[in-house]
C-alpha cells in the first residue's frame, strides 16, 4: 500500500526523489522476469576473517581512518595497478587524516596525495614535505574543485568519500570527471549505500540513478544501428561518430556493495570482424 502511495506521489511530482519508494518499506522491487531461485531470501552471515591484503594491514597499523572492511578488496582490485609509478590522487573527505596517510604508504613513495574537506581543522593533516596536501573547500563548489585541479591535477585516482549527499556526489563527478581525471584514470565513489538513506538523498535523482544511466551511455554507439555499421571493412562501416563526452571516454563502470567505479579511457569506434 505504501509502495503504491509513493508511486502515485512520484507520478504527480509530489515527492522530490524516487528514493523513498525504496526507503519506506525496506523491500526491493525486482522484475518478475527473475527466476524465483535468484530472488529467494537466503541468509548472509557476519564475516569471520579480516581482508587479507596489504592495504588492510596498512589500515590496521594506524588510527583516525574510517573505512568499511569489505572496501579493502575492492580498493586492491582497482588501485593495485597504479602502484608501480608515482601517481596523483585526490580524496574528497579528510576527516582525521588517517586515509591520506594510508594512501601515502600504499602508493609509490613519490606519489602526491591531495585531500579536500569543508572542515578547516583538516588542514592540520597536511604533510607537505611528504607530498600530502590538504585544501579546504566544498566538494559541491565547482570553482573550488577547478582551483584544486589547477594546482595539483589532473589526477590518476579520484575517490569521493566526502559528505555522501547525493547532490554533492553528482556535482563533484560532473565537475571533475572531464577536466581533472587523467585518461587511464579511475573515479571511485564510496558509501553509495547512503543513496538509499533518506537523510542523504537531496537530489531528484540519486548518484546511483545517474550511474545506471551511464550504463546506457556506454552503449550509445549501438543505439538504433546495425552490426554492419561496426564491421571491419564493410561498406556500411562508420568512420566516425558523435557521442557524448562520457560515452566517448568511459571504459567501464563497476558496481560493488556501496562502491561505484568509473574507469576513464578514450574510446574508439567498436569494430567487429567475421573471419
Ligand atoms: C567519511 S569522512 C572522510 C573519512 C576519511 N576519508 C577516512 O577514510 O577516514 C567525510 C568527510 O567529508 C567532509 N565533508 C562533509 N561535507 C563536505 C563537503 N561539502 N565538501 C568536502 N568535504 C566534506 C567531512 O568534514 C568529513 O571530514
Amino acid at each position: 500500500m505504501r509502495k503504491l502511495l509513493n508511486r502515485l506521489l512520484i507520478r504527480f511530482g509530489l515527492l522530490l526523489t524516487k528514493a523513498p519508494a525504496l526507503l519506506s518499506d525496506h523491500s526491493l522491487e525486482t522484475s518478475d522476469l527473475f527466476p524465483a531461485e535468484l530472488t529467494e531470501r537466503v541468509k548472509v552471515t557476519a564475516a569471520i576473517d579480516p581482508p587479507d591484503n596489504e592495504l588492510f594491514r596498512i589500515f590496521s597499523a594506524d588510527t583516525n581512518v574510517h573505512k568499511w572492511h569489505h572496501y579493502f578488496d575492492i580498493y586492491t582490485r582497482y588501485f593495485e595497478r597504479y602502484r608501480d609509478r608515482p601517481i596523483t590522487m585526490l580524496e574528497i573527505g579528510v576527516f582525521r587524516g588517517g586515509s591520506l596517510r594510508m594512501w601515502k604508504e600504499y602508493f609509490h613513495p613519490d606519489s602526491t596525495i591531495v585531500g579536500i574537506d569543508i572542515d578547516q581543522s583538516c588542514q592540520a593533516h597536511e604533510i607537505a614535505d611528504q607530498n600530502v596536501f590538504v585544501r579546504i573547500g566544498s566538494q559541491a563548489d565547482p570553482a573550488f574543485l577547478a582551483e584544486v585541479n589547477g594546482e595539483f591535477g589532473p589526477f590518476d585516482i579520484i575517490l569521493d568519500d566526502g559528505s555522501h549527499k547525493t547532490h554533492h556526489q553528482i556535482i563533484s563527478f560532473g565537475a571533475l570527471f572531464r577536466p581533472a581525471l587523467r585518461d587511464g584514470g579511475c573515479y571511485m565513489v564510496e558509501d553509495v549505500h547512503t543513496n538509499y538513506w533518506i537523510k542523504h538523498v537531496d537530489s531528484p535523482e540519486t548518484f546511483i540513478d545517474l550511474s545506471k544511466q551511464m550504463i546506457d551511455m556506454l552503449h550509445e554507439p549501438y543505439f538504433d544501428r546495425k552490426e554492419t555499421a561496426f564491421r571491419h571493412e564493410h561498406p556500411d562501416a562508420l568512420k566516425e561518430l558523435e557521442l557524448s563526452y562520457l560515452s566517448a571516454n568511459l571504459d567501464g563502470i563497476s558496481f560493488h556493495d556501496s562502491i561505484v567505479v568509473f574507469d576513464k579511457k578514450k574510446q574508439f569506434l567498436p569494430k567487429s570482424e567475421l573471419r
